[in-house]
């Protein structure tokens, strides 16, 4: 039987293994105890030790590193950009850099490494300001703010080293963009490119979109305010270009290419490029994606792809369950109820499945909480407004002490769409 070797520990991988398995045996470096449950081999040895047919690997931190270039110098068919592709996500400096030699439309934005000058530019500027880290924050390296002084601060705290360290000791100031965000994931075989539906994530902590940043609260898919031509447009606008610039640069990007765009009333513009699937948007387009996820990703990591993927006619919906203190500081080993052996519902609903980031057991081999998003509770119905209801009604049987969730996950799309 084919064998697939994917590599990383979030919900993202275990949605992906649990997608995988329909095609081919599976093994997770180093996976986690929710995709074990399921009976899905995890061990911890390095990737450049394993033997299979194709290695998927998830998170950004091995790519940039340079893990798929490793890999590949083993002669391994890898899905995931090498360390070249993965500047595009591991800099912003480097983005914004090539993003205006491909004249891709993106946000004005000054880049700085000394302080003063840093903050002689804000004040520029004027409300809301955008402050970005250069490096990999986990997606929590973003402030968007009315407030000047909370802007200067962030400014200081980020140059000083003290919330990013060395990630953070450039910063990006950036003009702040209005419309509808969308995340457009493409998968490129190094020629060609293909998009899945759109998706769209949440990143603030609390429902109307208050508080930090996270990594991601909930997610769904399709997205009904983004027509057949704006995807076309976003893929003319912006992935074209961009293509062409990654040629330009010799860069063979195979993986996914995964666009935050604004839908602005000029067009769409981009906002950052993730160089790996989304998570939490990977738990909504894997199930959508059916049986078809090997074979799609074998093609793109072997050049070899020539048409669109297909998609279930169907919606998609996740909700993240976080850790009492999450994003700030997390509290592990509260005991979590409501799920069996298996880390699935114990009361099963057609349609749900449970994927498992920060989750560990106990020494009774209860399920308790260890790590910042918990879990991502998925349904997929025939319609938004189904999967919405349905992802609720399973997010709502699982329960541990201090859990935070937002309760408007797809909410005002829901009577939008069919
Ligand atoms: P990023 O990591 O660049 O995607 O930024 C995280 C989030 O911050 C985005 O998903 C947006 O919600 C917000 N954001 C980033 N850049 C801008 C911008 N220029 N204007 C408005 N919001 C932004
Ligand atoms: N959903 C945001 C990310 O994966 O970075």
């Amino acid at each position: 039987m084919t064998r697939c070797v994917v590599v990383g520990s979030g919900a993202r991988e275990h949605a992906l293994a649990w997608g995988l398995r329909a095609s081919c045996d599976v093994v997770v470096t180093p996976g986690n105890p929710g995709i074990a449950a399921m009976g899905i081999p995890c061990v911890s040895t390095s990737p450049t030790q394993l033997e299979a047919d194709l290695f998927v690997i998830g998170p950004e931190t091995p790519l940039v590193a340079g893990v798929a270039d490793m890999l590949r110098g083993q002669g391994k068919v890898v899905f995931g950009p090498n360390a070249d592709g993965a500047q595009l996500e591991g800099s912003k400096a480097y983005l914004k850099e090539f993003l205006s030699a491909a004249k891709v439309p993106t946000a004005n934005f000054g880049t700085f490494h000394e302080e003063a000058a840093a903050i002689a530019y804000l004040r520029r500027q004027s409300a809301p300001y955008v402050i970005k880290t250069d490096g990999l924050a986990a997606g929590k390296g973003v402030l968007v703010t009315d407030s000047l002084a909370e802007a200067e601060a962030d400014v200081r705290d980020k140059m000083s080293g003290e919330s990013f360290g060395d990630a953070g000791k450039c910063v990006i100031i950036e003009e702040a963009l209005r419309g509808e965000e969308c995340s457009l994931l493409v998968v490129c075989d190094g020629q060609r490119a293909f998009p899945l539906v759109p998706a769209q994530d949440f990143k603030r902590v609390g429902d109307n979109d208050e508080g930090p940043n996270t990594g991601g609260m909930g997610a769904f898919a399709p997205l009904p305010r983004m027509s057949p031509d704006d995807v076309q447009r976003v893929m003319d606008d912006i992935i074209a270009p961009s293509l062409r610039e990654l040629r330009r640069r010799h860069v063979n990007f195979r993986g996914v290419l995964y666009a935050g765009v604004m839908l602005t009333a000029q067009g769409p513009v981009l906002l950052e490029y993730n160089v790996r699937f989304g998570d939490p948007e990977t738990q909504v387009l894997v199930p959508l994606l059916g049986e078809g996820l090997y074979d799609l990703l074998y093609r793109a990591a072997t050049g070899d792809l020539h048409h669109a993927p297909v998609c279930a006619n169907r919606a998609a919906v996740t909700v993240v369950l976080a850790a009492e203190g999450y994003p700030v500081s997390p509290r592990s080993g509260d005991v979590i109820t409501g799920l069996n052996d298996q880390g699935q519902l114990l009361d099963a609903l057609e349609g749900v499945t449970v994927f498992h980031s920060g989750t560990s057991r106990n020494e009774d081999g209860h399920f308790v909480t260890a790590g910042g998003r918990v879990v991502s509770v998925t349904a997929m119905a025939d319609t938004l407004h189904g999967a919405r209801a349905l992802a609720y009604r399973a997010a709502s049987r699982i329960e541990f002490a201090g859990q935070q969730f937002r309760t408007d996950i797809a909410q005002k799309y829901d009577s939008e769409a069919s």
